[in-house]
This record gives C-alpha cells, sequence and structure tokens, in this order.
C-alpha cells in the first residue's frame, strides 16, 4: 500500500514510525506544512518519501493518515474523502463543532470510510472493560470514574489553541465512556480550578476540572481531568457494577503511591505521557486502519463517534462557563 500521512509533528513522526513497520506498507508519503520537518521524517525511514502538502493527496494514494494540527484536520480529510482516499484523522475530527457536523455530513454520504483516532479503543484494558460490561458480569453497572491527568503542563503557547480541557483531554475520556458502556449521555454539569500556572486562567481555561455525566440508563459517570499530576502520566477507568467491578490501567505504572503499611504497589516505572502509555494501542489502531483501507472492515470508530464524543465534552465546556447542568439535546446533532 502507499499510505500518505499529512503532519509531522509529535504524534506524526510517531505515527511514521509505527506506519512504517506495519505489514503491506510499501511506501509512506510523508508531508507537512513545514517542508523541512516532513523530509527529516521521511529521512529516517527507509520506505518514507516527502512530498510539498498540496501534493500528497494526489499522488496516488491507497490511504491517508491526518495529523496535523487541529485546524488541518477539516481540509485534509474533505480532500481525502471527495478523492476516494480512505482517511485515518487524529482527534479532534475538526477543529470546531459546526466543522465537526459539515465533515459528519459529507462522510455519511459518501462512500469513502473515515476512521477517527480515539486510540483507547484499541487498548486491551479499555477493550476487556467494555467486554466485561457486555458480557452481563458486572451485574447492573451504575459508576464510572474516569481520569486523564498530564504529568506536566503544557507549553503556554498550546493553552490558547487548545480549545480547553474538557475538549484536549477529556474528549478521550467521554468517548471512552460510550466505548465501555455502549450508552449515551443525557445531562452534563462541571466545575473546574485554576491552581497552577497563570497561563491557564489567562487564556479563559482551568488545570483541573471535573464533568458529572448521566447516562441514558441512569449510570453515573465522573470524568476529572488535570495538567498536573507531577507523580505521572494518569489515564485511569474504574467500571463499578453489582455484582463486579473493574479497573483500567491500575498496573505497576499507576501514578499513585499508597501511604498504607507493607503495600508495595504499585512497583514503577510510571507512565511519562501518552506515547508511552498508548504506544501498542496506537500501533493497533493504524494497522486497524489499514484493514479499514483495505475495505476487510468497517472504521471502528466512525466520524459519527467522533461527534458524539464532542458534543459530551461541548456541554462540559458550556456546563463549566454558565455554572449549570446542560442537557445533550442543546448541543446540535446535525
Ligand atoms: N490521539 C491522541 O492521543 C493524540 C495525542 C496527541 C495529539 N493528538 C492530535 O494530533 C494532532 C497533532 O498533534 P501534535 O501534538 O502532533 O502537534 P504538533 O504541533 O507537534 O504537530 C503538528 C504538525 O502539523 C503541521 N501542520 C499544521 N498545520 C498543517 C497543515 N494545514 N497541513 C500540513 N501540516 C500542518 C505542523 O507543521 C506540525 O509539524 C492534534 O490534532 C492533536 O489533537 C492526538
Amino acid at each position: 500500500m502507499r499510505v500518505g500521512l499529512a503532519g509531522a509533528g509529535r504524534i506524526g513522526a510517531f505515527h511514521a514510525r509505527t506506519l512504517a513497520g506495519l505489514e503491506g506498507v510499501e511506501a509512506l508519503v510523508v508531508a507537512d506544512a513545514d517542508a523541512a520537518r516532513a523530509a527529516q521524517v521521511a529521512a529516517t525511514l527507509p520506505v518514507a518519501e516527502a512530498v510539498g502538502i498540496d501534493e500528497l493527496v494526489g499522488s496516488g494514494l491507497d490511504a491517508l493518515v491526518v495529523a496535523t494540527s487541529t485546524p488541518g484536520h477539516a481540509p485534509l480529510v474533505r480532500a481525502g474523502v471527495e478523492a476516494g482516499v480512505p482517511v485515518f484523522v487524529e482527534k479532534p475530527l475538526a477543529a470546531t463543532l459546526d466543522g465537526t457536523l459539515e465533515l459528519v455530513r459529507l462522510v455519511e454520504d459518501a462512500d469513502t470510510p473515515v476512521h477517527v483516532g480515539f486510540q483507547r479503543r484499541f487498548d486491551t484494558g479499555y477493550r476487556r472493560a467494555r467486554k466485561a460490561v457486555a458480557s452481563g458480569e458486572l451485574g447492573f453497572v451504575h459508576t464510572l470514574r474516569a481520569t486523564t491527568s498530564d504529568r506536566r503542563p503544557p507549553h503556554p503557547d498550546y493553552v490558547p489553541t487548545s480549545g480547553g480541557i474538557f475538549r484536549d483531554c477529556a474528549v478521550h475520556d467521554a468517548d471512552a465512556v460510550r466505548f465501555v458502556t455502549g450508552r449515551e449521555v443525557l445531562t452534563v454539569q462541571a466545575v473546574g480550578g485554576t491552581k497552577g500556572e497563570p497561563f491557564f486562567a489567562a487564556a479563559g481555561d482551568v488545570a483541573s476540572a471535573a464533568a458529572l455525566l448521566t447516562l441514558d440508563d441512569g449510570t453515573i459517570a465522573v470524568l476529572t481531568t488535570t495538567r498536573y499530576s507531577g507523580q505521572g502520566h494518569d489515564v485511569r477507568l474504574e467500571v463499578v457494577g453489582s455484582e463486579g467491578s473493574v479497573a483500567v490501567g491500575l498496573d505497576d505504572s499507576l501514578a499513585l503511591r499508597s501511604v498504607e503499611d507493607g503495600v508495595s504497589f504499585p512497583a514503577g516505572p510510571v507512565h511519562e505521557a501518552f506515547m508511552d502509555r498508548f504506544e501498542p494501542a496506537y500501533r493497533a489502531e493504524l494497522a486497524a486502519f489499514l484493514d479499514v483501507a483495505r475495505g476487510a472492515a468497517p472504521s471502528p470508530c466512525t466520524v459519527r463517534d467522533a461527534l458524539e464524543a464532542s458534543r459530551v465534552v461541548e456541554a462540559a465546556t458550556l456546563a463549566l462557563a454558565e455554572g449549570r447542568a446542560v442537557a445533550l439535546s442543546e448541543i446540535p446533532t446535525t
């Protein structure tokens, strides 16, 4: 296969290495708005070559991976779909809800598949939690607790462009709650805190936040997220049912220290960031995308899934700004 990669930044360079090692990838064509960056990434991989960003989609691709900064996603997904090239796009699908809705209409009216990069759907733990819920072994599930905590705050310049902590970080938990439970969100409440460096408040953002979701079967889900988890990168999900409970991320890399006597768990080392936490999941999702592009499987995370996760974080952002509970029905679906 001849696979295109748009965006050779932090995650793009990482995806380039993964794609170059996947079975069936004969050529990897890398492009970036910064041509030197594309050339640099391509130079490290024998199957890769660099082209100008405007030439990428028309260069005879079998599949396109979009990993540019968020504003680049929508035009590249549109170009790929209009050219009939199957697309994998990093989350979020588009920079705004309106842009997301527009792409959903385009993709759902077209025959070209689009796979959105919520990699937790390919993480062994999240998949086992989903299976445990579906099998009924947990009894009736009534509570979920989800956490996405970065070890260190991002660069101050990134914060005003991030869309806010719910759109930037908690969107993965919004998708994971839907993926694991198979339920939809009905209402969202939210709180936020600005302890930490002043650039969060200066950008109108918060450094730590929580959202309280009610699902359409009465399940409660609590999402917490922070930019300051100095102990380590901390991504977890707990699912509590009437007959059993399971935890994702409860292993020796857990970024918590026990203060109980005689407890040596977790033994460490902790995760530094999402790259090391989810490396196998990123590999599995790109391998799955190649199957989508070959026509061997449907998209495992559709534009509609991406829209629903976005609607949850839009509701959380509104709930935080207005200090009230927001019904998901207030957020457009078309
Ligand atoms: N799934 C995940 O866990 C995950 C993790 C990190 C980032 N992301 C997403 O991946 C995307 C990239 O994030 P990053 O951290 O790699 O950013 P980055 O800033 O490190 O890299 C972005 C790259 O895109 C290039 N670029 C920007 N606009 C472009 C355009 N229109 N056309 C071509 N190239 C363009 C930049 O020159 C840069 O090289 C973001 O949308 C982010 O939300 C997802």
